[in-house]
């Protein structure tokens, strides 16, 4: 949950107001950083980059949904559109620059941006025809991604190019010839001393160079070895939708910038990774923006996953919002509001205010009463503002609010979020909802607690009842159970009922039905 949390708080940067502290170094022009080119043939990629830049909406229209960093979601797997391919340089056709199906293993060694960096790699390469393989005997292109951190390293990478060798020598006497590519910081480290050293290897491309992947695949094809090391000063891929690459990750990373400057004396990043560059703060909301939409999506979906979302307003006042530089208005907050409502219907809202903020006037106060009255949240956290040291709002403004004031003001917020939450609530009367059951409630031995899938509590009492999955036998429920219970009262923060039998989450699709 926390990291759905997390997610969410996204969603909220990006509907609101502009990530902070990412900065965009416009490093233009320049891409030489080394003095190492392509061992076959020009780059064409300071054209393709131009050109990509500026489809970069179309491109994130189409590119990977979430369902590519999870397992077995209902999502239907993204058709396999027609390959994504710029214009070819003059020495290849378009029609070998294409993956036709040809199968990628990618290995990845090293730090996260060699995880990010890989999900880059084969985001290129997907959209260029490639499929991908877990399977490293079926697969027709190996590529490494490599880290140069410590000699270690490097020596770990050396040992598996040995053992590809004898894959690739016994490949060679049987069907199509196996491709081997050294991807990252230790093909822009050993450049040729690679591919000197080890024949074998057929592709090069340093940490800038992913964009120029299925060229290189291309000319390695004909038979020729083919390098691209050139570092950027500008490259950051913001236009390139990671897909995760391994289906088994739980997490997946938004990387905000690429290179380093800082020199520490012990440190290759610097010579391997380049120049320091942030990507552009829009492409990160945007790729954010998509993360956060497929979270919703799966809330919606899945019964594992309780609808409920926290989106603390803290006003509804335009302008106190703007005094608490909390970076969106109350109709960029109702925008959001009705897009979550749409998205998950029956979705349950919690919400945090202050009352009495700096500044806050009586006008204000009446805009959070009427937000409280427009959301109608289930669930609710009300404080009076108490100013705290340190903060902005202790240097720049003044604690005007009286403090009787405050009070009066937080307890008609209170008032007017139980009437609209008990009105909210009433609406479960006489459902049947699906209740995970929690322990004793603390208000009466007799009586059990649990949450409903709006996580709201469900008291009731504590009897006997008949286990669903298993007719006849009779049972107690424990924590962590899941009963069905039909809802008799509702309050502004607590339901109650009286529960007909103990289920499980995947024989009760019981959500509330009014009988
Ligand atoms: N005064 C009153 N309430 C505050 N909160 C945070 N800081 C203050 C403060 N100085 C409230 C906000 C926040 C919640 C965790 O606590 O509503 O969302």
């Amino acid at each position: 949950m926390h990291r759905l949390q997390c997610i969410l708080q996204a969603q909220r940067c990006l509907g609101w107001g502009p990530l902070a502290s990412v900065s965009w170094l416009l490093l233009r022009a320049c891409r030489a950083h080394s003095s190492f080119s392509t061992t076959t043939c020009p780059s064409p990629e300071g054209q393709q980059e131009d050109g990509v830049r500026k489809d970069f909406s179309s491109r994130l229209a189409t590119g990977p949904t979430f369902q590519h960093f999870l397992r077995s979601t209902s999502v239907p797997p993204e058709k396999l559109s027609s390959p994504d391919v710029v214009d070819p340089p003059p020495y290849l056709t378009v029609d070998e620059l294409l993956g036709r199906q040809r199968k990628v293993y990618l290995e990845t060694y090293g730090c996260q941006m060699n995880v990010n960096d890989t999900e880059i790699a084969w985001s290129i390469l997907q959209k260029s025809g490639y499929l991908r393989t877990d399977n490293l005997q079926e697969a027709d292109v190996i590529l490494l991604v490599t880290c140069s951190i410590r000699e270690k390293a490097e020596q770990t990478i050396w040992n598996r190019l040995h053992q590809l060798k004898a894959l690739k020598t016994k490949r060679l006497r049987s069907r199509v010839p196996l491709k081997v590519g050294i991807l990252g910081c230790m093909a822009e480290r050993l450049k040729e001393e690679i591919l000197n050293r080890e024949k074998m290897v057929d592709i090069l491309a340093g940490p800038d160079a992913y964009r120029d992947l299925p060229r290189l695949l291309a000319v390695a094809e004909s038979g020729q070895q083919a390098a691209n090391v050139l570092l950027s000063l500008d490259e950051t891929y913001a236009d390139v939708m990671p897909v995760q690459t391994s289906p088994s990750a739980t997490s997946a990373f938004v990387s905000i910038m690429r290179g380093c400057d800082n020199m520490c004396s012990y440190c290759i990043v610097p010579f391997t990774r380049g120049r320091e560059r942030s990507r552009p703060v829009a492409s990160i909301l945007e790729e954010v923006r998509k993360l956060s939409e497929q979270v919703l999506q799966l809330i919606h979906e899945r019964d594992n996953i309780c609808k409920q979302i926290h989106l603390p307003a803290q006003s509804g006042s335009s302008r106190v919002l703007e005094a608490m530089r909390r970076g969106y208005s109350r109709e960029a907050y109702v925008e959001l509001i009705h897009h979550i409502r749409k998205s998950i219907p029956g979705v349950s809202l919690s919400s945090d205010f202050i009352a009495g903020f700096c500044g806050e006037t009586e006008e204000d106060h009446l805009q959070t009463v009427s937000l409280l009255q427009e959301v109608q949240y289930n669930m609710g956290f009300l404080f009076a503002y108490s100013m705290r040291q340190k903060t902005r709002a202790y240097h720049r403004l003044k604690d005007d609010v009286l403090e009787e004031v405050k009070l009066r003001r937080l307890q008609e917020l209170i008032t007017v979020f139980r009437e609209e939450a008990t009105k909210a609530n009433k609406t479960s009367v006489g459902c049947t909802q699906l209740v995970l059951v929690e322990g004793l409630s603390k208000r009466s031995a007799t009586d059990l607690c649990g949450r409903n899938d709006g996580n709201l509590k469900v008291i009731f009492p504590d009897v006997e009842m008949e286990d669903a999955t298993d007719s006849g036998l009779r049972v107690r429920a424990q924590p962590g159970d899941y009963v069905l219970v039909k809802i008799t009262s509702a309050s502004s923060q607590t339901l109650r009922g009286h529960v007909l039998c103990r289920t499980t989450l995947r024989d009760s699709s019981a959500h509330c039905s009014p009988d």
